[in-house]
This record gives C-alpha cells, sequence and structure tokens, in this order.
C-alpha cells in the first residue's frame, strides 16, 4: 500500500454543471503541493468536493488516502481518517468556546475521550506555536473574530488534528506579515515533524516563501493546465496567468 492522497480522474459538479474536470493528483507524506489559478478556475470548488461538502458532487474517479478508498464516505469519516480542510470562508458557531470545540473536534478525530485538563496541555502546546494568548482558548467559536483571528483558528485546529494530509483554501488572505510567518512555521512544522501532505491553494507568491512548495500546480478552467517546481510560481507572479 503506498502512503498518499491520490485523486484519480476527479470531477465535480455545482448543481448541474460540470466545475472540475479530470483532475489526477499525488500528495505524498511530508510533501507541499500549491494550487494556483485565477479566481473562478474551482479552487475552492475541488477543495469542497474533497471534503464531501454535499452541494459538490463528485460525478467522477477516486480520492484514495493511504491506500483506501474514501470517495463515498461522509465528511466526518474523512476526518478520521485524517483529512482537514480549512475554509475560505468559515462559519461562526454561537455559544461554543474555542477549547471546547476543538477538544469535541479532536475526540471526533481520535474516536475516544480526553478530559479536558489533558486536552489543555495540548492546546496550550499549540497556542504557544501560533503566538496565542491563554484567554484565546476561552473566547467563542469565530465569534467576533477578526480575518486573521479566524485563520489562526483553523491552524489552530490543524495543529491539535495533526491530520495526515490538508487541504488549506487560502489560509494566507488577509494575514499580517508577522501572522504570515508564524502559519508558515506551522506548516513547516507538520509537514516536517509530522510528515503531513498538504495542499495549499493560494493567490500569492509570497505565501510560498515562507512554505517552500515541492510542486506547484495551475487550475485553469477547471483542470490542472500545468505543473512544475516552485519556480513556476514566480513565473506566474511575473507574468500572470495569462501569458502561461
Ligand atoms: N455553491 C456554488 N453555487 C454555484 N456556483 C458555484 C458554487 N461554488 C462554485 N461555483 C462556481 O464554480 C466556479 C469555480 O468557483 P470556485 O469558488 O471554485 O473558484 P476559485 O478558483 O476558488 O476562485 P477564487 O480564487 O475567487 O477563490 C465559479 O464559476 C463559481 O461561480
Ligand atoms: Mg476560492
Amino acid at each position: 500500500m503506498k502512503n498518499s492522497l491520490t485523486l484519480q480522474n476527479i470531477c465535480i459538479m455545482v448543481g448541474d454543471k460540470e466545475i472540475i474536470h479530470n483532475i489526477d493528483l499525488e500528495i505524498t507524506p511530508g510533501k507541499i503541493h500549491a494550487l494556483m489559478g485565477p479566481n473562478g478556475s474551482g479552487k475552492s470548488t475541488l477543495a469542497n468536493g474533497l471534503m464531501g461538502n454535499p452541494k459538490y458532487k463528485l460525478s467522477k474517479g477516486r480520492i484514495v488516502l493511504n491506500g483506501k478508498n474514501i470517495t463515498k464516505i461522509a465528511p466526518d469519516k474523512r476526518a478520521q481518517e485524517g483529512l482537514f480542510l480549512s475554509f475560505q470562508y468559515p462559519p461562526e458557531i454561537g455559544g461554543v468556546t474555542v477549547a471546547n470545540f476543538l477538544r469535541a473536534a479532536w475526540q471526533a478525530a481520535h474516536k475516544k475521550k480526553i478530559t479536558a485538563l489533558d486536552f489543555y496541555q495540548i492546546l496550550e502546546k499549540k497556542m504557544v506555536m501560533l503566538h496565542l494568548d491563554e484567554s484565546f482558548a476561552s473566547k467563542h467559536f469565530n465569534q467576533g473574530f477578526s480575518g486573521g483571528e479566524k485563520k489562526k483558528m483553523e491552524m489552530l485546529q490543524m495543529l491539535v488534528l495533526e491530520p495526515k494530509y490538508s487541504i488549506l483554501d487560502e489560509t494566507d488572505s488577509g494575514l499580517d506579515v508577522d501572522a504570515l510567518k508564524i502559519i508558515g512555521k506551522c506548516i513547516k512544522y507538520l509537514t516536517t515533524k509530522k510528515k503531513m501532505g498538504v495542499l495549499i491553494i493560494t493567490h500569492y507568491n509570497r505565501f510560498l516563501h515562507h512554505v517552500v512548495p515541492d510542486k506547484v500546480h495551475i487550475l485553469s478552467h477547471g483542470q490542472i493546465i500545468k505543473s512544475g517546481t516552485k519556480t513556476l510560481a514566480k513565473e506566474i507572479e511575473k507574468k500572470g496567468f495569462k501569458n502561461m
């Protein structure tokens, strides 16, 4: 069995329209892939389809995670298999603290209980990595969070869950330079120390200075039209997508 997150001939429909056409991609442990492409090319559609959002229907193809076909299983089960997805527009949930939300997510992913005290030990270390103040844990999940705090919340969730593979949709958007650096470090920690494989969806080569990709792919009209190394991201920055 080969360890990888493999997409085989993936097609995704939104309503009755096919947005993603025949995508093949293989992400192996510890590797960083960047997915770039113009607005509306289908990046978020691909991310949503992979996570099993019911609005985004996988009409063709297979998703295989470390040898297991996860194409037809529900989103929470995909998370249990070790797949993590960040949201471009994360939801606000009322009445749940950050600590309680993350503890519930941890318990669901590990299929076992953990006491609040034991969980706090884990959480505290991760909050330090993100330069978050202790008081963050008792805030209400995403409520009244600034754009940057929401992104840090996603990263905190990823650090707590230590998924095998992550798909990060515009995690870098709206972050100040310091936050960009911190989040870059967290992603690097997970890819190098925990061998997480990651697909980073981004518009900016700037972010890729912090998390240097092993591979860069360009999505256009729902298809990967070019793959290359980090120099491809530099080329995009210089020339724009139209001249690729
Ligand atoms: N829920 C939806 N309902 C209707 N159309 C959708 C939906 N989600 C995506 N689409 C359509 O699919 C296409 C791809 O959109 P998507 O959001 O995947 O692009 P993107 O590459 O993530 O763009 P951006 O860089 O702006 O985030 C667009 O034409 C969009 O209108
Ligand atoms: Mg998008």
